[in-house]
């Protein structure tokens, strides 16, 4: 039976292929909804980019909702220096045909965990965590319901890529983490520990541009743009493939190490706002409320990519 999920999301090119590789896995994953968060780039864009994402996958089945504006408690800071202007720069995607829903994002999440059975809707968050904040806010009844969160987002090891003490998705709204790690619903979080061993080496790339279809080639194209800006920052021979590390995750967790530990975010510091401060060594003596991965096989990870994306047109 397919587990049932809903992807929160700021598209952004490494969301995009998160996006694919879920909608390429239907016998494993029942997207009910993609729901997206101002980001990377603006709301109106994220919310365009995952329209063309999802035609891209020729799975217009699945609706798309618009979730909120600006982070919880501070203005929006986007990654355009990262992402391009449209979130999405590489690629030249047509203007979406589809609609986003009428119904606002958060509704649709609490809707969503009050009309299916408590336990079966997980939640993954691939961009700040603003709708869950709001949705957990608006709707404390749903916090019990949720089966899991997938989280990209934080860092214990590699520390920060938008501040020396922070990872982007967190550093946007603190807030919202700190609300959604202080829940209670269980979290597997891929930090920069794990998606930064994901490169999207030369060799890597090939293997996706042999397939030499649309959906294919389109995905090659936006991770020649994202690697670029890694590549320069830190020398390293690709960029790193955040976002999808929680769908793979879903779909093959054999291909991921972790551990349960316990994890709080740092919202009163201005140095180190939003950093994610992990107990990776036990040293406190608080309760796990993260299963916290830090190793992956990416050679499986990528041929796991390669082979879903070769499903799509
Ligand atoms: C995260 O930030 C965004 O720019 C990426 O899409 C990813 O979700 C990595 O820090
Ligand atoms: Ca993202």
């Amino acid at each position: 039976m397919s587990r049932k999920i809903i992807i929160d999301t700021d598209p952004g090119q490494d969301d995009a292929v998160a996006i694919l590789l879920a909608l390429a896995s239907p016998e494993e994953l029942d997207v009910l909804g993609i729901v997206t968060v101002a980001g990377n780039v603006e709301l109106n864009q994220t919310t365009r980019n995952a329209l063309q994402t999802v035609e891209l996958s020729g799975r217009t089945d699945v609706p798309v909702y618009a979730g909120c504006a600006r982070p919880m408690r501070q203005p929006l800071i986007t990654a355009k220096y990262v992402h391009g202007d449209t979130g999405l720069d590489g690629p030249d995607l047509p203007a979406p045909q589809m609609k986003a829903e009428e119904q606002h994002g958060v509704d649709f999440i609490i809707e969503a965990l009050r009309s299916n059975p408590a336990n079966t809707v997980t939640l993954c968050t691939l961009g700040p965590l603003t709708n869950i904040g709001m949705a957990f806010v608006k709707a404390p009844d749903i916090v019990e319901r949720v089966e899991r969160i997938v989280m990209m987002g934080g860092a214990y090891f590699e520390v920060g890529n938008t501040t020396p003490a922070a990872e982007f998705n967190i550093y946007v709204d603190p807030e919202a983490a700190d609300l959604v790690m202080r829940s209670g619903v269980p979290i597997t979080l891929a930090t920069l520990d794990v998606t930064h061993k994901v490169l999207t080496t030369k060799d890597h790339l090939e293997q996706i541009r042999a397939i030499g279809k649309r959906a294919a080639t389109a995905t090659v194209e936006m991770l020649d743009f994202f690697e670029r800006f890694d590549r320069e920052k830190y020398g390293w021979d690709g960029g790193p493939l955040h976002d999808p590390c929680v769908i793979a995750w879903l779909l093959k967790p054999e291909l991921f190490g972790g551990r349960d530990i316990n994890v709080e975010i740092e919202t009163g510091s201005e140095l180190t706002r939003g950093m994610t401060v992990a107990d990776y060594w036990g040293i406190m003596d608080k309760p796990a409320n993260v299963h916290f991965l830090d190793s992956v096989d990416a050679t499986g990870f990528f041929a796991l990519l390669a082979q879903r994306l070769e499903r799509l047109p």
